[in-house]
């Protein structure tokens, strides 16, 4: 895991565009993990910036998204395909056909999960994904539990989520109460990871993640065997980080 630790938001988001970029440059037919929430906003803004420069081409890219909210459709002005659509997809030259978010209506929820996991195998599996983190260590939405699920899966939100989430929605009784989400198996089969992280209200669960040991209580936590991992966090979120000399981790300040 390596850890770089950016001045500001602004320059977290841009090394991490500049990754995606720096990918779809050597691979134009890259398939991206995505992810949704407030952190990934400014790597999407800088994307499409680099998209209008003609410096990044999205037209043989594609996307897979970590989950979506179960009961919400795609124009649902909360639905996590709607958050893709307006701070990415509408304003650069995906072919949204390529472009995959889990289906929170489908009618059989096992077979959207099954095939999900599948269409990713066939497509070769995800080259680069990209991951926020929740303050309670959830990736996606694999939430802190005794157990863990391999692949894509519905789950119940967690009350600190749901909580958390509300501030998107005009009152908390309207935040659904589970989603669709792919499972940590999914997550770890990306061939490389880039989480983010911004501000101090992640600085604990980021001291977690890096320094402490792996639980199911963490989800993030399992990334640590993961081969090929960036974490990238402003110094808000770097805040609590004690042991710049751990092993396997990096601080490039
Ligand atoms: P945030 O969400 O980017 O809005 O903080 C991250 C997450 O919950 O995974």
């Amino acid at each position: 895991m390596r850890v770089i630790v950016a001045k500001n938001y602004e320059e977290m988001s841009r090394i991490a565009a500049m990754e995606i970029a720096k990918l779809l440059y050597v691979k134009p037919e890259a398939i991206l993990g995505l992810a949704t929430g407030s952190t990934p906003e400014g790597v999407y803004k800088e994307l499409i910036e680099l998209n209008k420069e003609n410096r990044v081409d999205f037209s043989r890219v594609t996307t897979y998204n970590l989950d979506e909210y179960k009961g919400l459709t795609g124009d649902h002005a909360q639905s996590y395909r709607y958050f893709m659509n307006t701070r990415l997809f509408n304003h650069v030259n995906i072919d949204k056909n390529r472009s995959h978010v889990p289906n929170g209506v489908a009618d059989d929820f096992e077979k959207e999960c099954d095939e999900y996991d599948a269409a990713i195998e066939n497509a070769g599996g995800i080259d680069l994904q990209l991951l926020g983190i929740g303050r309670n260590g959830h990736i996606g939405f694999n939430e802190p539990s005794d157990f863990l699920n391999l692949n894509t899966h519905v789950t119940d939100l967690t009350e600190d989520t749901i909580k958390v989430n509300s501030r998107f929605f005009d009152n908390i009784d309207e935040v659904p109460t589970q989603a669709i989400t792919m499972g940590l198996g999914s997550i770890m089969k990306a061939k490389k990871i880039i989480l983010l992280a911004s501000g101090e209200s992640k600085a604990e669960i980021i001291a977690k993640l890096v320094e402490e040991k792996i639980s199911t209580r963490i989800p993030a936590s399992m990334l640590q065997v993961h081969p090929n991992v960036l974490v990238i966090v402003d110094q808000e979120a770097a805040a609590l980080l004690k042991n710049t000399s751990n092993d396997g981790i990096e601080y490039l300040k």
